[in-house]
């Protein structure tokens, strides 16, 4: 970790910038739910189409799903979230404040020093209503994971995309958790996105795709700029596996609130596809066309957080020098890729400013600035983390070139009008 972040700087430069706001904030906020601004949604999306490339595009072995939210409640009780999803959970008879019990050190309330309840078992899951006849409503649920979505989807996908095994299904998207202990900003939220991959193996051939998936998720945060030092792995304990878990292996990331898992990597056997074989009745197995083998596929499981991720690279790229503090974002994750300003506002710098922005935003996001010195609109851009920087002056009229300076090294080099959007765009474009 950056020696000079923490969580406070963070959060108030999130807020003041426009990346992060408290969600419902007029009406004196919603605990744990959050809104992403308009530099956030760009974070956040550039975030998430890392991902899909390296996972999806660039493979010929994984396609992508966007399967829905709500779904059969009897996919929850096969599953086991119904009856294995849960914390457990202890009150304080004084205080009222509810912990996790397996947050607790000590037998009595961490806030006041009251007797606490017994432990209970609480279940995570988000509870709704469907239809719209009261007494004919169906009890659903939030998912609490995407992956579900894809283990249903299992044949759809397999048959339709032709693929054979070894093979995987990607998908982005919203899950819930009613957490009891939320917290750190929105590292642990009760809405958050996952990134999910189920990858179906041959069983036998399980543990070799699991080394496979560690090292490919762990090189994807090192490839978009994450600091060597900032990340490892952490195994799990047997005692601390998920219940559908043969292993896993969670990759961590250094926050200022200390090493927190950024996204697991799990071998989930054949547990869910036979759970669902079991409960709907179906035949979820693969038939292998070349042995003339049915089975159940083996499941190796990359789970990433969309809202950590995007927390990890702020916190890992945020950095204060003597005047300025920058976030050293990859030029991929930015949210503008390109700032431009004219000089001044008058004698047609301000008209060549917007021509230049007509043509560059076809390419890519930018933003146009022409309030204050330029210096102050370096600095702005600096901190937001805008890798370029384009200012448009008299020299501009005469010879159709302007100053293009770049963020981390702050060299500013004389290009011609015509060379930015290639020059720009191959940062963008690995
Ligand atoms: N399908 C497997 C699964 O859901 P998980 O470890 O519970 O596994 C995967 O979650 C990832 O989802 C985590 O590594 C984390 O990045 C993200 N995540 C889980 N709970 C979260 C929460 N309450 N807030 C934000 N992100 C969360």
């Amino acid at each position: 970790m950056n020696s000079s972040v923490n969580m406070e700087k963070l959060v108030s430069l999130s807020k003041r910038r426009g990346f992060i706001f408290q969600s419902s904030e007029i009406y004196g906020g919603l605990n744990s739910c959050w809104d992403y601004g308009f530099l956030g949604v760009e974070l956040k999306k550039n975030v998430k189409e890392a991902w899909w490339k390296s996972v999806v595009q660039m493979r010929s072995d994984v396609v992508g799903i966007d399967s829905s939210i709500l779904m059969h409640p009897d996919v929850w009780k096969a599953s086991g979230h119904l009856d294995c999803f849960s914390d457990p959970m202890v009150d304080c008879k004084k205080c009222k404040h509810r912990f996790r019990a397996d947050d607790l050190n000590s037998e009595k309330c961490p806030d006041c020093g009251g007797e606490l309840t017994d432990v209970r078992q609480f279940n995570l899951m988000f509870k709704t209503f469907m239809g719209t006849v009261e007494d004919q409503q169906t009890t659903v649920y939030l998912r609490p994971e995407t992956a579900q979505g894809i283990f249903t989807n299992f044949k759809n996908i397999q048959s339709t995309s032709r693929l054979k095994i070894p093979f995987g299904i990607a998908q982005i998207g919203k899950a819930f958790r009613n957490e009891i202990t939320p917290g750190n900003f929105t590292f642990r939220t009760r809405e958050f996105e996952q990134m999910e991959i189920e990858f179906f193996v041959k069983p036998g051939e399980d543990m070799e795709w699991f080394e496979h998936w560690k090292q490919e998720r762990f090189n994807w945060y090192l490839n978009y700029g994450m600091k060597k030092e900032n990340l490892r792995f952490r195994e799990h304990e047997k005692d601390e596996l998920a219940h559908y878990a043969k292993a896993c292996v969670d990759v961590d990331y250094k926050f200022p609130f200390g090493w927190s898992e950024l996204e697991g990597v799990a071998n989930r056997t054949d547990y869910d596809l036979k759970k669902h074989i079991e409960k709907s009745g179906k035949d979820l197995q693969y038939f292998d066309e070349e042995t003339k083998e049915k089975y159940i596929p083996y499941v190796i499981e990359p789970s990433a957080g969309v809202d950590r991720s995007t927390l990890a690279f702020l916190v890992d790229s945020y950095e204060e020098e003597e005047d300025r503090v920058v976030l050293k974002l990859d030029p991929r994750l930015a949210p503008f890729k390109a700032a431009i300003f004219p000089l001044v506002k008058k004698d047609g710098l301000r008209e060549i400013s917007m021509d230049i922005e007509e043509k560059l935003k076809k390419h890519f996001t930018v933003f146009y600035d022409e309030k204050s010195s330029i210096g102050r609109r370096y600095r702005r851009q600096d901190e937001i983390g805008t890798p370029f920087g384009i200012t448009v002056d008299y020299q501009t009229k005469d010879d159709n070139t302007v100053t293009l300076r770049e963020r981390d090294s702050m060299k500013q080099e004389r290009k011609s009008i015509e060379q930015l959007a290639s020059i720009i765009g191959k940062k963008i474009d690995q």
